[in-house]
């Protein structure tokens, strides 16, 4: 990244009926928290509970602890470990401890620091905790800026599967600092440019062909500033806008999960955090995308862009060996599955997919032969 982004600053509202919040990029950043707070209605004295983890606490943990304090709000730090494989019921107990401790009540707050592990946990322990406290999400990965931060999903991986244990949460408020992304690993920010990506298949053929047209997506230190405000703005956006019409995943916001049905197959059967949660994804999208070759749904031409982008990326394009009966008890497992129908979105197109529950266990066997 060019320069520090000082100057630039965006709010995309989402709007939902029952709990409207705003996603704020850039601006004063993290230091501009306890403005945003009371903008949104958290007025000094309040007392908030910070998780993050030792990775981003080292960065960002004591100057953010010290800006809230300042401003006269009552701040404590939670440090967790990092990482999937401590994203469960275990470290959910650990938060809840430290709400014990710092007398959290009604009226006060969680902060989310962190990537999308920090901040689907922040958020159930606020779902559960006194029946539900107010969370604010400050995402500092990629990931989390363009996906988890956003819409509400909140959770936990059971051994049974991933994200099995949770609920929908919104967040009061988003606050996305650019900058924070400096201090992220490249192969994170990669991660993260999967679900990116995602978006550029799922609806938006602009974002796509931009990011086909760009020499180099893998590096924060190789994107433009300009590059990365429009990566931000698209895909916040495109969150935004599928949260809003179907805020509790009726319907559409399924889409949102392209890339995620084998995708969590990768991350449970290789074991949680051997792949990142963003190349799973990746490795999703490839292997839904030469299903929908097999099912004659979208081109040659289209799977293999699909392909060639997540490859200029490097992101993972090869399947993994995997025992086929594993991989369809894994499928069966999934949140996803409707009276027994394992739901996949299918792309049609560069921009579109559609919502199938009906392609049958025996396709998918033989699929799973000849996926390469
Ligand atoms: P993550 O939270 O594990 O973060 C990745 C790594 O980067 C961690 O080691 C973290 O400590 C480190 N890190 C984070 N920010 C940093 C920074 N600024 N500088 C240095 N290091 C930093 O991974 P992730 O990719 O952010 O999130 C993946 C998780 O998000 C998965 O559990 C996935 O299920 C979940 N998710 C949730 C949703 C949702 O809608 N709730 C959507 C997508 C993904
Ligand atoms: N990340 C999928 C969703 O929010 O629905």
């Amino acid at each position: 990244m060019k320069s520090t982004l000082n100057s630039y600053s965006r709010r995309i509202p989402v709007k939902l009926a029952n709990n409207p919040y705003e996603v704020v990029i850039g601006g004063s950043g993290l230091l501009g928290i306890s403005q945003e707070l009371s903008k949104a209605g958290y007025t000094k004295g309040i007392k908030i509970l910070i998780v993050s983890n030792e990775d981003v606490a080292k960065h960002y943990g004591e100057s953010l602890v010290k800006c809230l304090e300042e401003a006269g709000y009552k701040t404590t730090l939670l440090i967790i470990k990092a990482g999937e494989n401590h994203k469960n019921p275990k470290t959910i107990g650990l938060i809840h401890d430290a709400a014990y401790k710092a007398k959290l009540e009604r009226g006060s707050l969680m902060i989310a620091l962190g990537g999308g592990v920090v901040g689907d946990m922040t958020g159930f322990a606020a779902s559960t905790w006194l029946r539900g406290i107010a969370v604010v999400q400050v995402p500092t990965t990629l990931l989390a800026m363009v996906d988890a931060a956003i819409g509400g999903k909140t959770g936990v991986n059971h051994f049974g599967g991933k994200n099995l244990i949770g609920a929908f949460h919104q967040p009061k408020l988003v606050l996305i600092d650019p900058k924070t992304l400096l201090t992220l690993p490249d192969r994170e920010f990669r991660a993260g440019m999967s679900e990116v990506i995602k978006y550029g298949v799922i609806g938006d053929k602009t974002l796509f062909n931009l990011l086909e047209e760009t020499p180099c997506i893998s590096k924060i230190s190789e994107i433009s500033n300009n590059l990365l405000e429009q990566i931000l703005e698209k895909s916040v956006s495109a969150k935004a806008k599928v949260v809003e019409l179907d805020e509790s995943e009726s319907g559409l916001r399924a889409i949102l999960n392209y890339g995620h049905t084998f995708g969590h197959v990768i991350e449970k059967l290789c074991g949680y955090g051997n792949w990142l949660h963003g190349e799973a994804v990746s490795m999703g999208m490839v292997a839904v995308g030469q299903l929908a070759l097999e099912l004659g749904s979208w081109g040659k031409e289209s799977q293999i862009r699909q392909r060639n982008l997540i490859s200029k990326t490097s992101l993972p394009t090869k399947w993994p060996e995997l025992d086929s009966e594993s991989v369809i008890k894994a499928l069966e497992g999934d949140k996803k599955v409707i009276n027994e129908a394992i739901r996949f979105i299918i792309p049609t197109e560069i921009g579109h997919v559609e919502i199938r529950d009906d392609i049958t266990k025996k396709k998918i066997r033989s699929f799973l032969e000849i996926l390469n």
